[in-house]
């Protein structure tokens, strides 16, 4: 990493550094929920501006900037009308510039997030396409079928999308669009020139304005093979092999990815990418972080673990496993705008692993939320079958060991505060078409996605001035950033202080494991010393000799030897 954090107010150069994000701690922006500056009740980029300072103070490396194009939030944000524009209700591209610039100085890199499996179904091409008639070039953009049955009056096949409901379709002339989410999103052709050309156009418009990367939605979706006959869902499952399914992860697909590295390798530095892909195999999750393609993917495997060392630890001897052969770096990612926060998760009493789901949900009465076909516990049921502390504790102890792993940290919004998942959202506050398209029966995702809580009190607690856009709980007084900034042992406290460290400590992107005897205790030492170990159990485990730097659990002064049950502590060597 190239900037070091100095005092708030000074202004950072950063250097080029082709390698800056392979060890980079990335801060996950929702803009409509994190702050308002215009007060209409939604985040924006003016919001993000006034808050540079506390990024940096916060000490992340970069920012990544969920979808704040022009759209009708169909998918909040991820059906996009216009991919070289800013909504206007969240800002104008001229203060996206300034958010550039302001986020620069202060030493933070930028990464947009890039919608390229489909857009809205507002977005002029789509209207195009609905203006023009069956087997026209505006139509060839998308994915239009005739239907089948006597009339054409049944979908093409009886796809279900990854949101509930049907795959497809039908427009007023008798065709049927495939939509993979909902139906606001229908899907590109990426065998079309012109789509082709146009995401280029789109990765330079943003890369000549100063974005530093992209986070390629959805990226395992682009290719499909259409071809006839199409299979029903079951032959699909059924005869499903990995890179030739027909709607998943092809290998095609990285075409597009190496002509996009072409694109990004025209910069100095080069534009990085991580992608967003739901593959089979851990394997084959690893070619999109190819040097030639994205050179970067996400992991999401510790955040569909439990809180567990036997998972933990093969996760990340797996992981680094891979990204050492793909000659990336991983990510570690423990909550996201997709999944339950991970306090929340580690806190449900009847247990947190996904496996666990089916059982936890019925036991404590929460709903089950399905997203891109995997499973999330949703706490909706009664307080007293969530032990918020117990969840906080744990994460507390998570966070740091992930913090301490080779790679790239991606955090999400709000984590830095420990914020639980909201339940509290009646029915018709709710926006998530994974909500409406379930008909209630899953919760969906609007729990994480609440506006952050900045101040005690006042409207919003410190939001905006005109409320929120998804009701805030009670409880988020308490959880605010005042409210945890005048808290050495507050859960912002650690983030920061875990952030300084991880900077000052930075070393070599592997690490060493040392046995520890027990199955639920982990210990490792990163080349340069620093070593990490967290109990996972709640009987307590020797304390390894050292310097303790940091521990995860809150009040913790003098450990005597001892180390804690569910806490991490850093240690680095004595003398
Ligand atoms: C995003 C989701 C979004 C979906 C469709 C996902 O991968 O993270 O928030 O709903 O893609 O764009």
């Amino acid at each position: 990493m190239t900037s070091s954090l100095s005092p708030v107010t000074e202004t950072v150069t950063l250097v080029p550094d082709a390698n800056w994000w392979r060890q980079a701690t990335f801060y996950q922006i929702y803009p409509r929920s994190f702050a308002d500056a215009n007060g209409d009740g939604i985040g924006d980029l003016r919001g993000i501006i006034t808050r540079v300072p506390y990024l940096r103070q916060l000490g992340v490396d970069a920012v990544w900037l969920s979808p704040f194009y022009p759209s009708a939030l169909a998918d909040g944000g991820y059906d996009v009308d216009d991919y070289r524009d800013v909504d206007p209700r969240i800002g104008t591209l001229a203060e996206f510039d300034e958010m550039v610039t302001a986020l620069h100085e202060a030493g933070i890199r930028i990464m947009v997030d890039i919608v390229p499996n489909h857009s809205s179904d507002r977005h002029v091409w789509f209207q195009e396409a609905l203006a023009a008639p069956a087997g026209s070039p505006a139509r060839e953009r998308y994915i239009f079928r005739d239907g089948a049955g006597a009339d054409g009056e049944l979908p093409p096949t009886d796809w279900q999308s990854i949101f509930g409901g049907p795959a497809w379709t039908r427009v007023p002339d008798g065709q049927w669009y495939l939509h993979l989410f909902a139906k606001e999103q229908p899907d590109f052709n990426w065998d079309n020139d012109e789509v082709r050309a146009d995401f280029r156009t789109t990765l330079r418009f943003w890369s000549d304005r100063g974005v530093d990367g992209f986070r390629v939605d959805a990226a395992h979706g682009l290719v499909k093979d259409l071809t006839e006959p199409l299979p029903s869902a079951a032959q699909m499952s059924a005869t499903n092999v990995p890179g030739r399914n027909r709607l998943f992860d092809r290998d095609e697909v990285h075409d597009i990815y190496a002509d996009w590295r072409r694109v990004f390798d025209q910069y100095t530095p080069p534009r990085i990418a991580v992608a967003e892909a739901w593959t089979d195999t851990a394997e084959r999750r690893a070619r999109y972080a190819s040097p030639e393609g994205l050179g970067q993917a996400f992991n999401f495997d510790l955040l569909q673990a439990g809180f567990d060392a036997v998972q933990f630890r093969r996760i990340i001897t797996e992981n680094l496993a891979l990204a050492a052969a793909s000659g990336s770096s991983t990510t570690w990612v423990l909550s996201n705008h997709d999944v339950v926060r991970h306090p929340t998760r580690y806190g449900l009493i009847a247990g947190s692993a996904p496996g666990e789901a089916a059982e936890a949900a019925e036991a404590v009465d929460t709903a089950i939320m399905q997203v891109g076909g995997r499973e999330w516990l949703l706490a909706g049921g009664p307080e007293d079958q969530l032990d918020r502390a117990r969840g906080i504790r744990r994460a507390r102890a998570a966070t740091l060991l992930e913090l301490a792993l080779p790679g790239s940290a991606y955090l999400y919004q709000g984590e830095e505060l420990g914020l639980h998942e909201v339940s509290e959202i009646p029915d018709d506050a709710r926006q998530d078409p994974a909500f409406f398209r379930n008909k209630g029966v899953e919760v969906g995702r609007d729990g994480c996605r609440v506006p952050l809580p900045w101040t005690r009190g006042g409207s919003s607690f410190g939001f905006g001035d005109a409320g929120a856009h998804l009701p805030q709980p009670a409880w988020f007084a308490d959880v605010s950033v005042e409210a945890e900034e005048a808290d050495p042992d507050s859960t912002l406290s650690l983030y920061r202080a875990a952030l300084r460290l991880r900077r000052e400590l930075e070393s070599e992107e592997s690490l060493e494991w040392i046995e520890t005897g027990r199955d639920d205790v982990l210990h490792f030492r990163r080349p340069n010393g620093w070593e990490s170990i967290t109990n996972f159990g709640t009987a307590p485990a020797p304390l390894p000799a050292g310097r303790v730097v940091l521990a995860s659990a809150p009040g913790v002064r003098d450990l005597r030897g001892e180390l804690p049950g569910e806490t991490t502590v850093w240690l680095t060597p004595e003398g």
